[in-house]
């Protein structure tokens, strides 16, 4: 037997004994990963399978991937083939699949253990599918809400991104890759992809190298270092000028050199193409390919040209052989390690129809929902107790898309005809709150009242008529997928249709306003905010939504959720992230107003989200108040629940490099602990600073801590005018 068939031997001879049989065809022909739409493989693509020696299709699912998988083990030298999917909140591709809240939801939770339960499903599911590989989770830094993109973040912050993303790659990877529950995981879109100027998709991201290294890197290199995330994406856009495709320095000088990384780097989407009608900095394909190899990109998604075009100049010597080498190694390994040389190469119906959207996966979901709601204003009004009438109304009441988001089966790549998938297994705000009736009994009337997009859709006056007769009014509003989304940036954020209309009528009536936003990421509500008895932040919540929100509703959920991404007034105050510096030429002082025409803060902040009860903070101090390197500083503060029941409360801890020889963030977040407590109970929360954390990046692109004062902030939110404030020295 061929040594690399010898499961029994070691992966780095398996590889090294494949390589040596391997012809360059062979080599360059693992570097290619080919679409598939709505599962099925384009036939001249499977036909190409011989001749092309296709390493990798993406999006097949179902009987399709099972027969390409049969095809290539007959190949001469059997190599399998490795299956990616944007398995982003869930398999949402797989129509019976456990669909979760999106990214930015669910980073509300703040918590770690469910983000990994997210993945671990995730990759259980996609697993049993015969796949093995998912492009996900997203590290974009979300900081301008005009990109369409934004659900797809874990927010505005890059360490709390660091650090919910290695608890994904966690759950996607697990203990071992060689486990019929791990997939590889995939740190995308590799790097400073959400800083596209203006918020528009793919286009040019104006970062400095310093700016790349100090704030768009940093969750990467957590990602490979800290979780072994074993797949980076190469972003669409140019940085400063060079496409992230083509730029040798992101793509080998730092991972492959820096970071010792030793997984692939996959292009985004025909990325390679896009060098030559996009961004064009080639003339034709073979330069293009050219340059997409020696940048260090290892496999190229969506582009059949490359494969004639690597072909040709490897042969003409004009690319180094061990380049092309390199790449074929770290694929190879990958897939010895994921099994698929051995008996881990197919799956069975059976064992598809087992696991996916199993109950206990379901549970997962719900929890999930449950954690990834935030409770943005409550005037007493929540939780309701005995209510007579509930009038239910707004576009995003009964929207199974709008609920599920993005990349479930109303994006494009799903190549969902229909809006079946998932609708069996979605619970609705509406589904929900009619069924409670009975139990709550209360008289429920329901009606959409205005749509997102149609303006001449206008149910407003009856709307306003049957919430008059309410004792509250529940108003669904936010966006839907046509809004948001890969190439749907916008440059308005007010709420679109006739929600705005519809709620001041239903204002204006004297009933109780409470408002469930399900949108894709933040819009400009300030009239909401002013106007509203209560607000719970949604975001797209997942299948399980609507159970989740009527629990908040009634209280048997006490909600403990936080932003991760602050909501600006309008695209005007953009760019309104917490970390923000504090040169602003206007008055000295803190708190004064640097727009003429708008606050300075935004509507809600980073960090923020209420609970039904109450949480203060005492005590602050640092248990080493002088520092020396390498040592990590803590800080002790007391949080007391001082409200009537149990509640969790995410405690934050920011810093402040007060003098640096660069500038610096008045506030950074560098720990939290997200703290039970019952009603009365007090405790004494513990939180720790990574040393290097409190590093900066100087002129010379050096990384290190600089010797001076900090000051500590910490507290509910990232408003410093409700943290405590301690200092230490290093
Ligand atoms: C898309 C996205 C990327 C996704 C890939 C495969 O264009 O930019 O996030 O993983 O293509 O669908």
């Amino acid at each position: 037997m061929d040594l690399y068939k010898d499961k029994n031997a070691p992966i780095e001879s398996r590889v090294k004994d494949l390589m040596s049989k391997m012809t360059i065809e062979e080599k360059i022909g693992q570097m290619i990963q080919l679409p598939a739409k709505a599962g099925i493989v384009e036939e001249n693509f499977i036909d190409k399978l011989e001749e092309w020696h296709i390493g990798s299709f993406l999006h097949c699912t179902g009987e399709g991937a099972a027969e390409i998988q049969r095809l290539a083990e007959k190949t001469r030298l059997g190599i399998p083939v490795i299956f990616g999917i944007d398995a982003i909140h869930g398999h949402c591709f797989e129509d019976k699949g456990t669909v979760f809240p999106t990214q930015l939801a669910l980073s509300s939770s703040w918590n770690k253990d469910i983000v990994k339960e997210m993945a671990k499903v995730t990759a259980t599911e996609v697993r049993a599918c015969g796949l093995h590989w998912t492009f996900s989770p997203v590290l974009c830094v979300g900081r301008d809400t005009r990109w369409g993109r934004i659900n797809e973040t874990f927010g505005e912050d890059q360490w709390l991104i660091g650090e919910l993303a290695c608890a994904a790659i966690e759950g996607y990877q697990g203990e071992n890759l060689s486990s019929e529950n791990s997939i590889l995981a995939c740190a995308k879109h590799f790097a400073g992809y959400g800083e596209s100027t203006g918020g528009r998709d793919s286009y040019e991201s104006e970062i400095s190298k310093r700016k790349m290294l100090s704030l768009f890197l940093p969750p990467f290199e957590k990602a490979v270092k800290k979780a072994k995330a074993a797949t980076l994406m190469t972003g669409y856009q140019a940085i400063d000028g060079v496409p992230a495709t083509a730029n040798s320095w992101l793509l080998r000088d730092i991972p492959k050199e820096g970071w010792d990384f030793k997984g692939f780097i996959v292009t985004d989407w025909n990325n390679i193409a896009a060098l030559i009608n996009r961004q064009s900095v080639c003339g034709n394909m073979e330069d293009a390919a050219y340059e997409g190899i020696i940048a260090g990109n290892d496999m190229m998604m969506a582009t059949p040209e490359f494969f004639d075009s690597a072909v040709k100049f490897a042969k003409e010597g004009k690319i180094p052989e061990e380049m092309i080498n390199d790449s074929a190694e770290r694929i190879l390994r990958l897939k010895f390690e994921l099994g698929l040389f051995d008996e881990k190469r197919h799956t069975s119906p059976e064992l598809k129809d087992a696991i996916v959207g199993k109950k206990e996966h379901w549970d997962i979901s719900l929890e999930a929902s449950r954690q990834s709601l935030t409770l943005l204003k409550n005037d007493n009004t929540l939780p309701l107790d005995k209510p007579k009438s509930i009038f239910l109304t707004g576009p995003c009441a009964d929207d199974v898309v709008a609920q599920l988001g993005d990349w479930s089966f109303g994006s494009m790549q799903a190549g969902a005809t229909d809006e079946s998938f998932h609708k069996d297994d979605t619970i609705t705000v509406l589904d929900a709150l009619k069924s409670a009736a009975n139990d709550f009994n209360y008289q429920f009337d329901y009606l959409k009242g205005a749509d997102i997009v149609d303006s001449n859709f206008d149910e407003t006056d009856l709307a306003a008529e049957k919430a008059a007769n309410s004792e509250y009014t529940i108003v669904c509003i936010g966006d839907i997928i046509s809004q948001h989304g890969e190439g749907h940036d916008r440059a308005k954020l007010e709420l679109s249709g006739k929600q705005q209309q519809l709620l001041e009528k239903v204002k204006a009536t004297g009933t109780k306003l409470i408002v469930l936003f399900i949108a894709s990421k933040p819009l400009a509500i300030s009239w909401v905010k002013e106007n509203a008895d209560a607000i719970i932040c949604c975001f797209n919540p997942g299948a399980k939504g609507g159970v989740a929100i009527k629990e908040a509703l009634f209280g048997e959920l006490n909600p403990a959720g936080k932003l991760t991404i602050s909501f600006p007034y309008s695209a005007g105050q953009l760019p309104v992230h917490y970390d923000r510096y504090g040169g602003w030429h206007c008055d000295n002082g803190d708190n004064y107003e640097r727009y003429i025409d708008h606050p300075e803060a935004p509507v809600f902040s980073f960090g923020e989200g209420m609970s039904y009860t109450t949480f203060e903070y005492s005590n602050l101090k640092m248990v080493n108040s002088a520092i020396t390197e390498g040592e990590n500083p803590k800080a002790q503060v007391t949080v007391k629940n001082s409200g009537s029941r149990k509640g969790i409360e995410v405690v934050q801890l920011y810093i402040n490099d007060i003098v640096s020889s660069v500038t610096t963030p008045i506030m950074n977040l560098r720990a939290y602990k997200r703290v039970e407590l019952e009603a009365g109970e007090s405790k004494t929360v513990e939180l720790e600073i990574e040393f290097d954390e409190l590093s900066i990046v100087n002129q010379k692109l050096e990384k290190f801590v600089e010797k001076g004062d900090f000051e500590v902030y910490v507290g509910p939110s990232s408003k410093r005018e409700e943290c405590l404030k301690a200092i230490f020295t290093y």
